[in-house]
């Protein structure tokens, strides 16, 4: 169909002033009079709603009359022109309606609560709001991907099938073709017939197969979906979200975490360059002083403090926890906004956790107690990042797999890195819509997916 977007028209106002243009869309709102009416037409480009004016003496009523319908979805032809209020508008020579729009379209109104468009997630793009979430994510993707192709990484695929869990916390989604059935006396047999020929889940985690294609590529990172089976009905946890996890040779805990921080702050000012139209909408109307929030983000240095000196901040705080604070213990999301909104008032990275309360495959600090992991906390959210520098050392990573009745037969490629030139290396992994609800101010991971994926609900 031949027609032009309405960010291209608005982007090259000069060029297709008084030209006729012909343009695609949805009617977003109309009013009219007797002799003129008017249609804010939407066509999911730009952000802003092109102005269409009907001269009704001009235009056939059979024509026009459709037209005027909320989410009827039209082909109108016309000539570009300035406009006093509006800085640009389309007076119509033609309108052809592509799909009428019956009165139960649920969204008549202007604005409607997040509440309500969550339960119609396949009309919500066609809102202002969901317009702006999707063209920051579009924008804070190919962000993600320019830092690390202009630093030498290579993007890899890891598998979304697979049979090992790399966080150990069995919160795994099981990948199957075979009913359950009773002629089995063992698991192991039941999973030898099925699809496989083995126990198969989708991934929680891309980082053992980024790890062994590090160990030969130098820096990768992967960018695709993650599965957690985790029952946290909150508005931080998906069941299916988009992972970003880098993993660098010859690289430890100091420089992942430089290497973090350098990519966060250059992500952000890159969609608040891309954006700028997304990004004062979410000032006004979503998180006010995102603008300078954003801006002082890539400005300041991020805090860093170790997990036992943080236990003491937060014993020290006076404040009245849900949770008790004792070391040994994980840090509640409680915890970590005090830290983050309160203490630092800034993103801060919690290091050297006890190695308990982490994955076997963090590297093992001389204490003997912690490991070389960090978490990155953000105000407003808490952790988006994971990170640690990897255990290398081959006797030290099967201690810590068996100490977790891990069966280090499933992981023999895994643990063959170790065995073959093995080297310092690191990585972390950042939460995509933890990150985009950061730079948007969206307070629900539920409004940053198209269809999200959540406990209970699909
Ligand atoms: O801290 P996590 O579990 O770390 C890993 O998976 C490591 N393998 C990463 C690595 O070192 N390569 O998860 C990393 C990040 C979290 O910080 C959080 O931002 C996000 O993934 N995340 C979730 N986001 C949405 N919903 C969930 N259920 C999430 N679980 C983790
Ligand atoms: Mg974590």
């Amino acid at each position: 169909m031949k027609h032009i977007d309405v960010k291209v028209l608005f982007e090259n106002a000069e060029k297709y002033l008084n030209q006729s243009v012909t343009v695609c869309g949805w009617v977003r709102t109309w009013r009219d009079s007797k002799s003129i009416a008017f249609i804010e037409l939407n066509d999911g480009t730009s952000l802003k709603n092109l102005q269409l004016i009907i001269e009704k003496d001009k235009i056939d009523e059979s024509a026009y009359k459709p037209a005027l319908v909320v989410g009827c979805a039209l082909q109108v032809a016309g000539t570009f022109i300035p406009s006093e209020r509006n800085g640009y508008e389309l007076l119509l020579q033609s309108v052809t309606v592509l799909g009428g729009c019956p009165q139960d379209y649920p969204l008549q109104k202007k604005h409607h609560t997040l509440e309500f468009l969550r339960s119609i997630p396949h009309l919500r793009p066609r809102t202002k709001y969901f317009e702006a979430v999707f063209a920051v994510r579009n924008a804070l993707s190919f962000a993600i991907h320019k830092y690390f192709n202009k630093h030498g990484y290579k993007y890899v695929h890891t598998p979304i099938i697979t049979g090992s869990d790399c966080e150990g916390a069995g919160e795994m989604f099981r990948v199957t073709t075979h009913n359950w059935n009773d002629k089995y006396e063992k698991e192991q047999d039941y999973y030898a017939d099925d699809f496989f020929g083995a126990r198969a889940a989708l991934t929680v985690s891309g980082q053992l197969e980024g790890e062994m294609a590090a160990m030969g590529l130098g820096k990768i990172y992967t960018f695709g979906p993650t599965f957690r089976a985790e029952h946290s009905n909150t508005t931080r946890h998906a069941a299916e979200f988009w992972h970003i996890e880098p993993e660098v040779c010859f690289c430890d805990l100091q420089d992942i975490i430089g290497i973090a921080e350098d990519f966060i702050k250059s992500i952000i000012k890159d969609v608040v360059a891309t954006c700028p139209d997304e990004i004062s909408y979410f000032n006004e109307r979503v998180e006010k002083g995102l603008i300078e929030k954003l801006n002082k983000v890539t400005e300041c240095e991020f805090g860093k403090i170790t997990y036992t000196e943080a236990v003491e901040v937060l014993k020290k705080s006076g404040k009245q926890f849900k949770y008790p604070v004792e070391w040994g213990a994980d840090l509640q999301t409680e915890h970590e906004k005090y830290l983050t909104e309160e203490y630092f008032k800034k993103p801060v990275f919690v290091t050297d956790y006890p190695a308990d309360i982490k994955s076997f495959y963090m590297k093992q600090n001389p204490d003997g107690k912690t490991v070389a992991a960090t978490d990155l906390l953000v105000p407003g959210i808490g952790e988006i990042i994971g990170c640690s520098e990897r255990e290398a050392d081959l006797e030290k990573l099967t201690a810590a797999m068996r100490k977790r009745n891990m069966p280090l037969d499933g992981y023999t490629e895994y643990i063959d890195t170790r065995k073959y030139g093995s080297v310092p290396h690191s990585g972390f992994g950042l939460g995509f819509e933890r990150m985009l609800m950061y730079v948007t101010g969206v307070q629900n991971i539920r409004d940053t997916l198209l269809f999200p994926r959540t406990v209970g609900s699909l």
